[in-house]
């Protein structure tokens, strides 16, 4: 059984922020089905998916002039600190913080997207603008 089911109520109606959020409901799952011996990769991938997520999510919202753009922003930048943070300590040995992490990404991204991330949607689609993904962002 996954660690989190995708919901209708995460689908903000911008394709590309969806696809992305897919990614990352698809990448948290693996971390949380991986056994030991893969955790490390498995973190790092989604360490990898996050970081080119929120840096998209960022480079929209300055190209909108997105007025809550540093609220967003500094919450992007918390949450990937402390995964880059259990990264080295999983590294280091501490394989139970994956888990930990795991187990408490659900509940944040269900949050996030039903705020920050809709309010965001909402702003892009009232402009118009075309929320496109960038080249760098990795397939998960
Ligand atoms: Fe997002
Ligand atoms: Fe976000």
């Amino acid at each position: 059984m996954p660690l989190l089911d995708w919901s209708p109520d995460f689908e903000l109606g911008v394709p590309a922020m969806d696809e992305t959020h897919r990614e990352f409901v698809d990448a948290l799952n693996a971390l949380a089905d991986a056994p030991d011996a893969e955790l490390l990769a498995r973190l790092d991938d989604l360490v990898a998916h996050t970081d080119a997520h929120f840096a998209q999510e960022n480079a929209w919202m300055a190209e909108i002039l997105f007025p809550p753009i540093h609220c967003h922003k500094g919450e992007h930048d918390n949450v990937l600190g402390v995964m880059r943070e259990v990264r080295e300590r999983v590294a280091a040995g501490q394989l139970e913080l994956a888990r930990v992490l795991a187990r408490e990404l659900p509940e944040w991204f269900r949050l996030h997207a039903a705020t920050m991330d809709a309010a965001l949607a909402q702003v892009i689609k009232a402009a118009g603008f075309q929320a496109r993904r960038g080249e760098a962002l990795p397939a998960a």
